[in-house]
């Protein structure tokens, strides 16, 4: 496929919305009569639109960019008429939108549409303000259509669970297309343009529901009116919307004939007042989503507990994106399995209970049982889904109310020992830049990382840099996943093996004299015990231990010293092995020594997998550090709580999650408080788990649904959703945003910080908060990374990237002067190879991978509640390569058993050309808790953090006699066929016969237009 550069520049400097392009010097054009200041080669459209000139523009999406397809955008350029958005802006332009040529072609380019729409707007739902088709008939004044609709003659699609698609709604321009094609790039979409009637087309032609397409809602999104709709709208957006088919279609008739008559304007004016109406019961509010690191926020449409629809377009992080997860992945908030009363234990069953009954009954238990047996007896486990403010109050709970530190949260699970590394060498343990940085990268290097799956709007950037031909890919996993298959070069290393190879091409580069001498120089310490911890890694041995060639390491090497923009980007196959630490530690010595930080486009980024990972760490949930990381032994950090709090804070580290669980199998832990955390099924080794809650004296377990943890428990508090709450999540990009409350907490429900707040109450601490926001303020008392945080500068849509200065002033990209220790010097960290443990052996001969996928989060309690995701990704199963079928003499459906020394699951086999020879993969997510792959997973662990290294283990497959279907359905996209095209196409279009430029041909002078302009009638 040719690549394209759109802006024809270096670097996007956008950081709302993927596309924009980069300006170049600023230059003048007179835009109907008045000078305007415009940058030479942006789209003259811009300069319009700043200048707010009202001007039609159907088919222009400034995160899209020109698509140049509906020609409603014509204007007179130096006497030409040519499109608005396709005209890059030149040094002293004349435009003029309004002249008769120009409104004759406008006027025209939307009548063409319309012939394409049936206009029945008061009975659409998508009437709400925000439809373009409906709106620029109020721009162009138009009150006639002079081309009738004409129906093409092809069925909706109904077969994709979310949303729908109406040919005979379809004005074709093309929106869908370019978003699907070079945003989302997932390359379903096209339009056949040279059909009689052409249309948009799935996979060239098949019914949605069948086809690649991702559930992403980019397409629905950006479609100007309503041929792509979200089902959930459907029927229940509009005051007439909802009436019965026959009655609607009635409804349609009259609305039509009217317009016959009397014209399109009294219609309009019913469908205005119509949808003003509306605005009285749909609620829009912006919140953040509560799945993976990425952080889109979005506004989400309700009515009442209904949510009609989720509307990105504003967030930084990711503008019109989402994935199948935020933009129609909220049926679980709704779900008849929510827990809507306290519960107490009862023997063998759980009983129902007052909420001060059972709040009476936790702090009374704490109370006792830190009276019997010491503070250190108790321990409590933050969500990293719930926001800021909750994760800030269970530390202060524990450290203030109960004094331990025995405190932390599930960052333990994936990211701590990226969190380690990045500390070792630069200072601070988050991402290093933005996703604006990925995106301006000329090479991207991801490792141990299924970004589309994981972090899938962040993937688009990194997928459409590359598809424009901005970047190139390199993928390191031992997996093929869809970037692995895009990539401009993917590398399969053995497991466990990253450290070697980074440690190799390091070597190699400084060698070879391939090092940033300044950098390392003016910037970076250690370099000499540095170069001498790597000695012994030379190619060859690189290439025995990890399976890649030395001359594949050495081009790697020369490629990585000699690019101009690097970030690497890394997850959970690095993270979660043995020497987890060390190998994110490599990466940042690898970028340190080829001068990759503290620049736009580079930079370390260790993607957070929860929505709220990264906070729950930053407000202090974990052991040996209280908020922004301050030590607890810090005499600041101290003194700031001491005034704050009233309380010395023990210099002693207290227990990680993983230790807890040690701790209580021993007899020392005596209660626990875990809050939306599905410890049973996410930590490793979930037998010696379960062993471990049910050596507990107490535990409380505060969630959305009766979980697996849950059975556990002596109490179960019913906790609210994040739609149902005021907050703060801080994203992978260190980026701090709102979330306000979408609909109020379901009856029976409350939101965290109260429950907390409440139970801190009982045990004599008045806390006294009454909403989130007087938290973030005591936060920012406390906190120097977050001392110029507050609910004012993060209102809406604004955010904050700690760390975050009193002023208000953040930092986006960090490391761009100092890094962060006392000299201001990076330190290269003299790492050390821990090989993994559990390498296959006679008796388990497989490799047992383990992740996310696309569909699922996480252990997957939220989207199995999801009817239309559990339709398309129903279970888990175990990936087999086809060689190990063969050997095996299996199919996908076959069922097996999997077996390690510290469980067995029973799964249906997937045969498929992702995992290869004796490496199996199991998704993280399972319909029934005995399944769960971590059944299977062991005790060992990252030796600095004890992260459990769950992708070191070694598994046998027996199989069984049972043969069912496939375990993907063929509606799961991963069955689909792409289309990919460089965008929409639009010259396909030109080229047709029947094709001519709006009010005569193109480019036609203003002259020779204005005089036909005349001839139609046109006004000027
Ligand atoms: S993948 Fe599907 S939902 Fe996403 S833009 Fe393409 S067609 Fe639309
Ligand atoms: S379906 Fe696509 S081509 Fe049709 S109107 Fe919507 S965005 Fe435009
Ligand atoms: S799951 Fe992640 S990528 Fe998907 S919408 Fe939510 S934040 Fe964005
Ligand atoms: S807005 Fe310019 S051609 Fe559609």
């Amino acid at each position: 496929m040719g690549h394209r550069d759109v802006s024809g520049d270096d670097v996007i400097r956008s950081t709302v919305g993927p596309t924009r392009a980069a300006r170049g010097a600023q230059v003048a054009v007179m835009v109907d009569g008045v000078e305007r200041v415009a940058w030479l080669g942006e789209p003259l459209i811009e300069v319009i639109n700043r200048a707010q000139v009202p001007l039609a523009q159907v088919c222009y999406h400034e995160q899209l960019g020109p698509i140049q397809s509906c020609d409603t955008c014509a204007v007179e350029i130096d006497g030409v008429v040519g499109r608005a958005c396709g005209t890059p802006v030149r040094a002293g332009m004349v435009v003029r939108t309004q002249t008769n040529a120009a409104r004759a072609a406008q006027r025209d380019a939307y009548d063409r549409i319309v012939a394409n729409h049936d206009l029945y707007c008061t009975v659409c739902d998508n009437n709400n303000g925000n439809c373009t088709v409906h709106n620029t008939l109020g721009v162009l004044g138009i009150d006639h259509q002079n081309r009738p609709f004409q129906p093409k003659g092809y069925e909706k699609d109904m077969s994709n669970p979310f949303y729908r698609y109406d040919p005979d709604q379809c004005i074709l321009c093309g929106r869908c297309v370019e978003a699907c094609q070079n945003v989302q790039v997932n390359e379903t979409l096209s339009i056949n343009w040279e059909a009689e009637q052409p249309r948009v087309l799935w996979d060239g032609g098949k019914p949605i529901g069948e086809s690649s397409c991702v559930s992403c809602g980019h397409c629905v999104t950006v479609c100007p009116c309503n041929a792509l709709q979200e089902k959930s709208m459907l029927g229940e957006a509009g005051l007439f919307t909802g009436i019965p088919l026959p009655v609607w279609n009635a409804a349609i008739d009259v609305v039509k004939g009217v317009e016959a008559s009397s014209g399109l304007k009294p219609i309009m004016n019913v469908s205005e007042i119509e949808s003003a109406a509306r605005d009285r019961y749909i609620k829009k509010t912006k919140t953040v989503c509560t799945y993976c690191g990425v952080g889109c926020s979005f506004d989400v449409w309700t009515d009442e507990r209904h949510i009609l629809k989720v509307e990105p377009g504003l967030g930084h992080a990711n503008g019109i994106s989402t994935c199948v997860k935020g933009k129609f992945g909220w049926d679980y908030v709704n779900s008849e399995d929510r827990l809507t009363s306290p519960l107490i234990r009862d023997g063998d069953r759980f009983r129902e209970a007052t909420w001060d009954e059972a709040l009476a009954l936790v702090a009374r238990r704490f109370t006792e049982i830190r009276a019997a047996k010491g503070p250190d007896a108790l321990a409590f486990v933050a969500s990293s889904k719930a926001s800021n403010e909750e994760a800030f109050l269970v530390q202060k709970f524990a450290r203030q109310v109960i004094g331990t530190n025995n405190v932390d949260n599930c960052s333990r699970y994936c990211q701590s020992p990226a969190s380690k590394g990045l500390s070792l060498t630069v200072g601070i343990g988050g991402d290093s830049g933005t996703i604006k940085d990925i995106e301006n990268a000329s090479l991207v290097i991801t490792v141990g990382s299924n970004t589309a799956e994981s972090h899938p709007v962040l993937a688009t950037r990194v997928k459409r840099a590359q598809k424009l031909g901005r970047t190139r890919v390199i993928v390191f996993d031992i997996r093929e996943h869809e970037l692995a298959r895009r990539a401009d070069e993917f590398h399969r290393p053995n497991p466990g093996t990253d450290f070697v190879w980074l440690a190799a091409v390091s070597k190699f580069i400084l060698d070879n004299g391939l090092e940033d001498k300044t950098f390392l120089a003016e910037r970076v310490n250690g370099l000499e015990e540095f170069r001498a911890s790597i000695e012994e890694y030379t190619l060859e041995r690189a290439e025995r231990e990890t399976g890649l060639s030395a001359a594949t390491l050495e081009a790697l090497a020369r490629r990585i010293a000699g690019e101009e923009r690097v970030c690497i980007l890394w997850a959970m196959g690095v993270t979660q092995q043995c020497g987890g630490t060390d190998t994110s530690a490599a990466i940042s010595n690898l970028l340190l020594i080829t001068g990759n930080y503290g620049r736009l486009g580079t930079g370390a980024y260790p993607l957070r997998g929860h929505n709220n990972v990264q906070g729950a760490s930053d407000m202090g949930a974990q052991p040996d550090a209280v908020s922004g990381y301050q030590k607890i032994d810090d005499p600041l950090a101290v003194q700031r709580h001491e005034r704050e709090w009233g309380i010395q804070l023990r210099p002693e580290r207290g227990l990680d999650n993983t230790q807890m669980i040690d701790a209580a199998i021993r007899g020392e832990l005596r209660a626990m408080w875990i809050t939306g955390e599905e410890m049973s099924l996410t930590d490793a080794n979930a037998n010696h788990l379960q062993e471990g809650f049910e050596a507990l004296e107490f535990l409380v377990v505060q969630d959305l649904y009766f979980t697996n943890t849950a059975r556990f428990a002596d109490v179960v508090l019913p906790a609210a959703a994040s739609l149902e709450k005021e907050g703060t999540f801080t994203n992978t990009e260190r980026r701090i945003q709102r979330l306000y409350e979408v609909m109020p907490p379901l009856k029976g429900t409350k939101p965290d910080w109260q429950i907390y707040t409440a139970v801190a109450e009982r045990m004599g601490h008045r806390w006294g908060y009454t909403h989130p926001a007087q938290i973030m303020d005591e936060i920012a008392r406390l906190t120097p990374f977050f001392a110029g945080v507050s609910y004012d500068r993060l209102e809406g849509y604004d955010t904050l990237c700690w760390p975050v200065a009193e002023d208000g002033t953040d930092q986006p990209l960090l490391y761009t002067e100092r890094f962060n220790f006392p000299d201001g010097k990076a330190r290269l960290y003299a790492g050390e190879y821990r090989p993994r443990q559990q390498a296959p052996n006679d008796q388990f001969d497989l490799h047992l991978n383990s992740g996310r996928m696309l569909e699922h989060f996480h252990e997957g309690n939220m989207t199995f509640r999801v009817a239309g995701i559990a339709a398309k990704a129903p279970d888990a199963f175990v990936e087999i390569s086809p060689e190990l079928a063969a050997e095996r003499n299996i199919q996908s459906g076959h069922w097996a058993r999997l077996v390690s020394e510290h469980g067995a699951v029973r799964l249906q086999v997937l045969v498929t050309g992702r995992v290869s020879g004796n490496q199996v993969f199991v998704p993280m997510n399972a319909r029934k808790a005995e399944d769960a792959v971590n059944r299977l997973t062991g005790s060992q662990g990252d030796a600095t953090t004890n992260t459990p290294a769950y992708k070191d283990t070694r598994v046998r497959l027996d199989v069984l006699h049972d043969v069912g279907p496939n375990p993907l359905p063929a509606t799961n996209p991963r069955w689909g066929h792409p289309t990919p095209q460089d965008g929409v196409e639009v010259e396909r279009k030109w080229a047709r016969p029947d094709y001519v430029f709006p009010g005569g041909l193109l480019p036609m002078h203003g002259d020779s237009l204005n005089a036909r302009a005349d001839a139609l009638g046109a006004d000027d």
